[in-house]
């Protein structure tokens, strides 16, 4: 039951809480007045970078509801960019970003939203309307009805470049995963893939990202293992948890992206994003009970056995709940590999500055 509950805790931990259904139109969440833009900038730029050397910088940022994506918007906005969170057309999606603003819009001019519909090439295209920058986001982990790796992944990368082709946006920073290659096993990797070769050969000036595990407040796997381990006396190390990860912190992913905006070398480059270091998967769930001071029994549970629950999930949980499944047999292949690479252009060129990942925790905590 343990290898059951804690891909359903996963799963939870990627979405944001919507709690209503409220029929919100595009908006102008309204923020404070802030900060001073570019404080940062360099005192020239190449004419690549024309679009940076503005004072306020539009940027279209997809996803922005996830994990990810408030860290992301937080940064940019923190960073003096004006962040236009393009958001699927659900009411649920709208209403949790009006309730869930990004905190750094506190602080910001004001943090826009648009709602999209996101299978509509024209509804895109008008979306990015009037941005400088597009940042593509919008990554699933298990398919749910027509949300499948083929449409999020590939199909919608085809209509944000298209926008961008359209509407003559020419910088594009486009999220990606470690461990994505043409012949991948996982359906979640190849279709990655796809996306980047679209990103690739698009003309525009895209920067493509690969994370590793990402890990942070508010979300992420490691909210999973919390979850679990506030009810569990078992935690689940799937495949017996030897598979090596580099997880890296969400404020480092964000960073990267915010510094990408304004570094003209970084155009045509796909960057590693990885932590400082290499950790197999049980290690991470001991780090992970350590920083809350908790004892609890790490059980390994073998691939077969959690690809038989995987099945059992990816049938029911749509049916019961009309949910994606916690756990499917796609995230098994990837589990069974290791998800290591070599951050180190990323951190040279964005200057990204790595905590320990038991810092990384306790700094979350604290
Ligand atoms: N988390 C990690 O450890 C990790 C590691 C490597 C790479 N990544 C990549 O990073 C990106 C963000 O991941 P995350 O962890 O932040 O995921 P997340 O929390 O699940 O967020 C996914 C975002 O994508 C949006 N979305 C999903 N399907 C969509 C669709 N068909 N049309 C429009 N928007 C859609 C969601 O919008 P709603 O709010 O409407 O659902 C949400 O804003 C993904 O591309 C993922 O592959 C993540």
């Amino acid at each position: 039951m343990v290898g059951i509950a804690l891909p359903a805790l996963a799963w939870d931990s990627f979405r944001l809480e919507a709690k209503g259904t409220d029929n919100l139109p595009n908006s102008i969440i309204p923020c404070n007045p802030i900060s001073k833009f570019f404080t940062n900038r360099p005192a020239s730029w190449p004419n690549a970078a024309v679009l940076l050397q503005s004072s306020a910088v539009h940027v279209a940022v997809t996803g922005g509801t996830g994990f990810v994506g408030k860290a992301v918007v937080q940064t940019l906005a923190a960073q003096g960019w004006k962040p236009r969170l393009l958001l699927r057309a659900s009411p649920t999606a709208l209403h949790s970003a009006s309730q869930h603003p990004p905190s750094s819009c506190r602080g910001s001019q004001g943090l826009e939203v648009r709602r999209v519909n996101f299978s509509s090439r024209d509804d895109v295209a008008s979306a990015c309307r009037g941005v400088d920058a597009i940042v593509h986001l919008v990554g699933i982990i298990a398919e749910l009805g027509s949300n499948t790796f083929q449409e999020a992944h590939v199909g919608l990368t085809a209509r944000m470049l298209q926008a961008g082709q359209d509407a003559g946006i020419r910088r594009y920073l486009h999220m990606s995963a470690l461990g994505t290659r043409e012949a991948a096993r996982s359906q979640y990797h190849r279709t990655k893939w796809s996306a980047e070769t679209l990103v690739r050969a698009s003309g525009l000036d895209w920067t493509i990202f690969r994370p590793s595990l990402i890990y942070g407040t508010n979300g992420g796997f490691t909210a999973v293992f919390e979850q679990l381990s506030r009810f569990s006396p078992f935690l689940p190390a799937l495949g017996g948890g030897r598979g090596l990860l580099q997880p890296i912190a969400n404020e480092q992913v964000a960073r990267a992206f915010a510094e990408a905006l304004r570094t003209p070398s970084a155009i045509g480059q796909t960057y590693d994003l990885c932590g400082p270091e290499r950790l197999e998967f049980r290690q991470i769930l001991e780090a992970i009970l350590s920083s809350l001071g908790r004892r609890r029994i790490i059980v390994p549970i073998p691939f077969a056995l959690a690809r038989i629950q995987a099945r059992f999930l990816e049938f029911l949980w749509p049916r019961l709940l009309r949910r994606a499944p916690p756990l499917n047999r796609d995230q098994i292949l990837m589990l069974e590999e290791d998800n290591i690479g070599n951050g180190t252009a990323a951190d040279t060129a964005f200057g990204l500055v790595h905590p320990s990942f038991r810092s990384g925790l306790a700094g979350r905590h604290s």
